[in-house]
């Protein structure tokens, strides 16, 4: 099973949900957990408390064939690590394949390499803040995936940052739910201190802040995804 986590749009929340997606995946479903970093910026890879330059093996080799490991983080969870000079050209065919489930961090940029996972991917989860421009993001990016053949059912649209207090957040919901309908995730992250300082740790938020708004939002949509695809993984 393989999950990207896309939006062009920067700073929304898509390394912070590989992170917390992945990790909580890893300990509370079955199988095994391979987060892949594909943003030069390699923030995944240093939100799990790595630098970059450590690896010779990365997602590279790894998307171009070259044999070579994944680091183990523990006996569920491996990571493929970024590198800065990861180039969009980079020529392959289809995602290697992995055990368990696969989550993709992409970097804020639609390209090819990008086009070709989405293709290839199972699911497609796009974070968004409850913005005004939010909505004709994701029309754009809907559009972009009908004119490259990519099925729209696999998306989905995840609110990060979200503030139940504010009438324009719960505003913005109802109307992404009108326009967008199941493509929208019932579940949401609220907006968390604890999520924005956990990656500093290089802990997921379920290791620095156990009882924060930010660790409950990610078990949900963790059981989320636990429920609609658990039985299809061998
Ligand atoms: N729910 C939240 N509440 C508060 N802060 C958050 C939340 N989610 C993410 N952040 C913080 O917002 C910043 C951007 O988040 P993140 O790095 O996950 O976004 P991104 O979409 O991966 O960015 P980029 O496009 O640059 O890769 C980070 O500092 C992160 O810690
Ligand atoms: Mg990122």
């Amino acid at each position: 099973m393989n999950i990207l986590i896309f939006n062009q749009k920067g700073g929304v929340g898509k390394t912070t949900t590989a992170l917390n997606l992945g990790v909580g995946l890893s300990r509370l479903g079955k199988n095994r957990v391979t987060l892949v970093d594909l943003d030069p910026q390699t923030h995944l890879t240093v939100a799990l408390g790595f630098q970059t330059e450590r690896f010779t093996w990365n997602v590279t080799d790894w998307l171009t064939g070259r044999v070579g490991e994944p680091q183990i983080i523990d006996e569920r969870l491996s990571l493929i690590a970024g590198h800065y000079d990861f180039s969009d050209a980079v020529e392959f065919t289809t995602v290697p394949n992995r055990d368990g489930v696969v989550i993709i961090d992409s970097p804020p940029v639609w390209n090819k390499t990008v086009a070709r996972l989405m293709e290839q991917v199972d699911w497609i989860i796009t974070p968004l803040e409850p913005e005004f421009m939010s909505t004709q993001g994701v029309s754009c990016l809907i559009k972009s995936m009908e004119k490259n053949h990519i099925s729209r059912e696999k998306l989905r649209l995840l609110l990060c940052r979200y503030d139940t207090r504010l009438i324009t957040h719960r505003e913005i919901r109802e109307k992404l739910q009108q326009r967008f309908g199941d493509n929208l995730l019932g579940c949401v992250i609220r907006k968390s201190v604890r999520l924005a300082e956990s990656p500093s740790y290089g802990w997921s938020i379920f290791d620095y802040a156990p009882d924060s708004a930010g660790a409950s939002d990610y078990t949900a949509l963790t059981q989320y995804w636990l429920k609609k695809f658990n039985k299809k993984i061998s």
